[in-house]
């Protein structure tokens, strides 16, 4: 339980969050009594350099029919994707004619639908069936299905292998990482490429932005640790680039071995986390005085705030919000509601504390005087769209990379 799920050495612990809920379990009042936690503990391995969760829920607990997250409920990520899409299709990987993509987690189409509406020959492959629907409603080709051994062999015999296999905020979600870099390797063709894009473990570190470890996020990712686990299936990671999505992220470029020059991207990225220190348990620990710090903060905050009487609500009940929001026990007394624009969220309550979770509209009719942004990593977009709430008085309060008003 607690050793690497790369190397099987021993992990060093980094944070104990206790007990956690599901990021995206948001919950109706009949099913409180029996509502699942399980115990959240991150820690580093010295020989992988992988940060990692020491146990997690089963997929099957988290994707599924009612998966409650939407890719294309942020115009920004759609707006990103659709800009990604168009530097893809210059690489050298996708030049042939009947070039074939697969995509693992394509959740709505938000990217395939690009290739599809270019009739590039292409495959979703998405467990989580409500969202792989509306892809398929859309002509966008998605099997309902875990990206496993079975998936991969269906690729094979249906499809043949990939020029490009492309995976966005879903590639940490998968526990055994290996036997999918085990599956990448069979189903990518000799001049393919595997491009992927996750949270960076160095942006979390930076900013303190503990909120990216919930049950989803398995893994926090590296260029240490990415080049690691490439090499063990003799496949290479030949660039990266960091993305602002998501808080911070980071894309990787990964072939088989010696098929692309690897690019000076990646001795620069190694000795920058060096420099973080994110190849190191000793310097990693510092990470946990600042979570400690960063909620001491907010709960004060709030409390000082709920004496003088002021009403605060939350700004979209993100799944990165459950681990916040149970880690430093606020519940509906610190904060009324939290408002969020998808359906399926709404008129249920928050995962663990049970904040009731109200449509968009309740927040337009009832500001509060102060709303913590939740979506922190869309607020140039939030900010833009609510110059509203700050001309009628209200104030946000936000937590990365420190706790303020603003
Ligand atoms: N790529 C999208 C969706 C990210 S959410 C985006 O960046 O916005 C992660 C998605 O991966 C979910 O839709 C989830 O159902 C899916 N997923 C989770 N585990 C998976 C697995 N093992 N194989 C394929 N998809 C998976
Ligand atoms: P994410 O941070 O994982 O992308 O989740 C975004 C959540 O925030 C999702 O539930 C939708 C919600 N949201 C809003 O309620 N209003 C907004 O303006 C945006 C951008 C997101």
């Amino acid at each position: 339980m607690n050793k690497c799920k790369i190397s099987g050495r021993p992990l060093n612990k980094i944070f104990d969050f206790g007990k956690q809920p599901l990021g995206n379990g948001f919950i109706t009042k009949k099913n409180f009594i029996n509502e699942y936690f399980f115990k959240m503990v991150v820690g580093f391995c010295n020989e992988s350099k992988m940060f990692q969760l020491y146990f997690q829920p089963s997929p099957n607990k988290m994707f599924h029919k009612n998966y409650a997250f939407y890719s294309s409920t942020s115009k920004h990520m759609k707006i990103h994707f659709r800009n990604f899409f168009k530097t893809l299709i210059k690489h050298k990987a996708l030049k042939s004619k009947d070039a074939f993509i697969v995509e693992i987690g394509s959740n709505d189409g938000i990217m395939l639908k690009n290739f599809a509406s270019k009739n590039y020959k292409h495959l979703g492959i998405e467990p989580s069936a409500n969202v792989a629907k509306i892809a398929k409603n859309n002509q966008i080709n998605t099997r309902i299905s875990f990206f496993n051994n079975e998936t991969s062999n269906f690729i094979l015999n249906n499809y043949g292998k990939a020029n490009l296999i492309y995976a966005a905020n879903v590639i940490c979600h998968i526990p055994n990482i290996k036997n999918l870099f085990a599956n990448i390797k069979k189903i990518l063709k000799n001049e393919g490429i595997f491009v992927f894009e996750d949270p960076y473990l160095g942006d979390v570190i930076k900013k303190t932005s503990y909120d990216q470890i919930y049950d989803e996020h398995v893994y926090l990712f590296s260029i240490h640790s990415i080049k690691y686990l490439a090499s063990l299936y003799n496949l290479e990671l030949f660039d990266a680039k960091h993305q602002t999505t998501h808080g911070g992220s980071m894309r990787y470029y990964i072939c088989h071995s010696g098929n692309y020059k690897p690019l000076k991207s990646i001795q620069k990225y190694l000795s920058h986390e060096k420099k973080l220190g994110l190849d190191n348990f000793k310097k990693l620990k510092k990470f946990k005085i600042n979570i400690d710090k960063s909620k001491f903060e907010l709960v004060a905050l709030l409390k000082k705030l709920k004496k003088k009487g002021k009403i605060v609500a939350g700004y979209a009940a993100t799944s990165k919000s459950t681990t916040i929001l149970n880690l430093c026990n606020i519940n509906s007394e610190l904060i009324s509601y939290i408002s969020d624009t998808t359906k399926d969220k709404q008129n249920k309550y928050s995962p663990g504390m049970h904040i009731p979770i109200k449509n968009y509209d309740y927040f337009k009719n009832n500001y509060p005087d102060y709303a913590v942004l939740f979506a922190w990593n869309h607020q140039k977009e939030i900010f833009k769209k609510e110059k509203d709430f700050i001309k009628k008085g209200g104030k946000w309060i936000i937590f990365v990379p420190k706790v303020k008003i603003v």
